[in-house]
């Protein structure tokens, strides 16, 4: 799963509203004859299941599918696919008709040479979810999981469903994992099942200081399994990432997730990976679906992608500065974002966040809220430098 699954998606449409057929139907319209003109209608018009849903659940016909002028509510990538990826899957059009076969080794060996680990230390998935959700099921059953709170909620809630225990710290102050906490519980509380960590976290945008999860790992996977949630790991500079692959060659109990959504923008084409010692991965694999549902297509698109330096460091820098600018224009009419090492922002707003978001979804700006300790919050996806200047201006128009 994915920042836009069904039951997310629902509620993010329920929240904005636009599931009170008449009121959002209304709205709706109304915003969508003012925003924006037809050709960027079509661009920007939303798609797949989350349109279906739309019209489904409104019974409108397709042609009046909502559209947004910024669609920043799944932290996805506005740059689209490098240029080499979108010749890779030219390329690869003309083997449709083939399982991916000698692909998978080319790319675990790219991924093994970077990292420090050996291509029998890598599973490919389609996205991380898969990888994420298959843990949860194989590790939940061996005893709870332990994690901080606020993160990434999809392997708790799988967990959970399978009858799993969450144990959690809270945060520390400036809402980043409070690792010292989690240690002294993870080594403290007898028969753990996992230790789960987002790095950079999901829906704050903290990191934890690379140094000090290495020496986390080391302290802990001894005792207790972790899996570390890297998914937005390539918005931080290169020297500034924790190295944790060479912990995983060493034998140390550790996976590491990883998803080409993010900076390769292939949410939709759907790749992950994770890395750990083979038995871990013995140990999820009966619960994926197979590295066989990642597509040729795909593999191909990946191989391309991540060997493009240039395409990686440009969407970093594009983020970075739209990141900035939208930070600096929220501090100057009084919003405190915290600070952001991914390639979204989390805030605290004044408003309640089901009239904000759709407030916000009738000014054409899809962004996602939430309840933090009883705080309205709203997370905003960094897209381009105009998208961000839509949605700060949309704010403003919103907060008055
Ligand atoms: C922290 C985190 N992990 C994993 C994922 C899963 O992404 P995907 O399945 O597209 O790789 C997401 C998606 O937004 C995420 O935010």
């Amino acid at each position: 799963m994915n920042d836009c699954t069904s039951s997310s998606r629902r509620t993010w449409l329920r929240n904005a509203g636009l599931l009170t057929a008449g009121l959002g139907l209304t709205r709706w319209q109304e915003a969508r004859a003012s925003f924006v003109p037809e050709s960027v209608m079509a661009e920007q018009r939303l798609f797949g299941e989350f349109a279906q849903q739309v019209a489904q659940l409104q019974q409108l016909p397709p042609d009046t599918m909502p559209v947004l002028k910024a669609r920043l509510f799944a932290n996805e990538n506005p740059h689209g696919i490098a240029p080499s990826a979108k010749a890779a899957l030219e390329k690869a059009t003309t083997l449709g008709n083939r399982y991916a076969w000698m692909e998978f080794a080319q790319l675990k060996k790219l991924i093994a040479d970077a990292e420090g680990v050996t291509p029998k230390q890598i599973m490919m998935s389609p996205g991380s979810s898969d990888v994420l959700m298959a843990t949860a099921a194989a590790f939940s059953q061996r005893g709870p999981i332990l994690t901080c709170r606020p993160t990434y909620d999809d392997l708790l809630e799988r967990a959970t469903a399978a009858k799993g225990q969450i144990l959690t710290v809270p945060s520390t102050a400036d809402m980043g994992y409070d690792l010292a906490a989690l240690k002294a519980k993870a080594l403290s509380t007898p028969g753990l099942g996992l230790v789960y960590i987002v790095n950079p976290n999901n829906p704050t945008g903290t990191i934890v200081p690379p140094a000090e999860l290495a020496q986390f790992c080391r302290d802990v996977a001894p005792t207790v399994p972790i899996l570390i949630d890297e998914a937005y790991i390539d918005f931080l500079e290169p020297a500034d990432r924790p190295v944790l692959g060479k912990l995983v060659g060493e034998g140390l109990n550790i996976m590491l997730a990883r998803t080409f959504s993010k900076i390769h923008g292939f949410a939709g084409l759907r790749l992950g990976y994770v890395m750990a010692q083979p038995n871990m991965l013995a140990q999820i694999k009966p619960y994926t679906n197979g590295e066989f549902a990642v597509s040729i297509t795909t593999l191909m698109a990946g191989i391309a992608s991540y060997q493009d330096q240039a395409w990686q460091t440009f969407c970093r820098t594009e983020n970075a500065k739209a990141r900035d600018y939208t930070t600096k224009a929220l501090k100057e009419i009084g919003y405190e974002p915290i600070p952001s090492y991914a390639n979204f922002i989390l805030f605290p707003i004044k408003m309640k966040t089901k009239l904000f978001e759709g407030q916000m979804f009738g000014q054409g700006v899809g962004i996602q809220t939430r309840d933090i300790d009883r705080q309205p919050y709203c997370r905003v996806s960094i897209g381009t430098m105009d998208e961000m200047k839509t949605f700060v201006d949309a704010f403003k128009k919103v907060v008055g």
